[in-house]
């Protein structure tokens, strides 16, 4: 069933759910999307035999309830992506980003992983809502015109593609220095809501990312893949 030559792109694009088990074993589909699942699985030391079983498994028990952004027309995607994903990231953020200082003051003595934690949400934060800005103000725009220019079109997928490369070196970052988003016996409830919300994030942003290079940007003529 699944191809360990396939591209783990086209995997998530092909079987959605396929996402979730990708990220658990934190193999990048997003900025990564070019590579095989074999090679993945070289790359993180992971034996590909028992990660394709997983990924089969998940296949079989997907609920069905996902759609397949493919076959959305250009607006019509651009307008799930604001719906889905800018408009909750705009509230989400400054929820995060709070309540991670307030983590951070009060428990960064005991585990000072979480200053670093704090530091990582911020410059998340500050480029993901500035990166959204645009892409609604000048990227979205473009591709939506009637005939959308080869040219410009190009440029700003370049520009989009690099501060995607740069949101997931972050979402790296807040996973380290998480620990894999585990919560020690100790910890307060907003130490647990943070560490919860943080992993729902980083699923979004994955996602969201995954939409914008592997269905969205490869529509458009002169478009740097
Ligand atoms: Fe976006
Ligand atoms: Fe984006």
């Amino acid at each position: 069933m699944i191809d360990p030559q396939q591209t783990v792109g086209d995997l998530v694009l092909d079987h959605p759910e396929c996402a979730a088990v990708l990220q658990r074993h934190r193999i990048d589909y997003c900025c990564g999307g070019n590579q095989t699942l074999a090679g993945a699985c070289l790359k993180r030391g992971l034996d590909v035999g028992p990660l394709a079983a997983a990924l089969e498994q998940a296949v079989r028990e997907r609920g069905g309830d996902e759609m397949d952004a493919r076959t959305l027309s250009s607006p019509a995607l651009i307008a799930h992506i604001v719906v889905r994903y800018h408009t909750p990231l705009r509230k989400t953020l400054p929820f995060v980003r709070t309540l991670g200082a307030k983590v951070a003051r009060v428990h960064g003595g005991h585990n000072p992983r979480l200053v670093e934690l704090d530091r990582v949400i911020a410059e998340l934060a500050d480029t993901l809502e500035a990166h959204i800005d645009d892409e609604e103000a000048t990227l979205f725009p473009t591709l939506e015109r009637r005939e959308p220019q080869p040219a410009a079109a190009g440029r700003l997928s370049k520009t989009t593609r690099d501060e995607h490369e740069m949101v997931g070196g972050f979402v790296n970052r807040m996973r380290a220095a998480s620990d894999d988003y585990t919560v020690p016996d100790w910890a307060c409830n907003s130490y647990r809501v943070l560490f919860r919300e943080l992993e729902h994030l980083e699923t979004d942003v994955l996602r969201h990312v995954h939409l914008e290079n592997h269905v969205l940007l490869p529509r458009f003529a002169g478009a740097a893949r």
